[in-house]
């Protein structure tokens, strides 16, 4: 009895991480939508490209941490006012010029990566290994999305 108590209080963890994530990419998608929108430069065409597929790729994962927490038993956050409470993003409000929206974009996948280390360690406390499967793909996207915004600003990747 003791044993299910503390697996329920584990799983209620994982949900609030699972829900920390999601209203974390709600932000991010908000933030690459608007550098996508601001964007301004010589490298107008390209960079306006990365974030509209960033955007779509936040979209397609916000409804697969949705859709994890709700086959866990809980229930993903379903409101703006919620989703900005629980961020650990901010909102950037860009002002379109090009190093800062990729920097503020490298910012955004490493605080992301930062929360699903985290799920990825409390998943395999609890032999969740679709949870932590699911995570350790996003993270080996970022890493390689970081990879390539890091060049653009000629510095060393911060997610590894
Ligand atoms: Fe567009």
């Amino acid at each position: 009895m003791k044993k299910k108590e503390n697996k329920e209080n584990r799983d209620s963890n994982l949900v609030g991480k699972l829900n920390s994530l999601l209203a974390s990419y709600q932000v991010a998608y908000f933030n690459f939508r608007s550098s996508h929108w601001m964007i301004k430069g010589e490298n107008f065409f390209e960079l306006h490209k990365v974030f509209e597929t960033a955007y779509n790729d936040a979209t397609e994962k916000i409804d697969e941490i949705a859709e994890r927490i709700l086959t866990l038993g809980g229930t993903p956050l379903l409101t703006a006012t919620e989703m900005i409470k629980r961020s650990n993003i901010n909102e950037n409000g860009e002002s379109g010029k090009q190093e800062k929206c990729v920097a503020d974009m490298l910012h955004d996948l490493k605080a992301l990566a930062v929360i699903e280390n985290q799920i990825v360690k409390l998943a395999d406390e609890q032999d969740d290994v679709v949870t932590a499967d699911q995570m350790t793909k996003y993270l080996g996207e970022q890493q390689k999305i970081s990879w390539m915004l890091s060049q653009f600003l000629n510095k060393k990747s911060s997610i590894n």
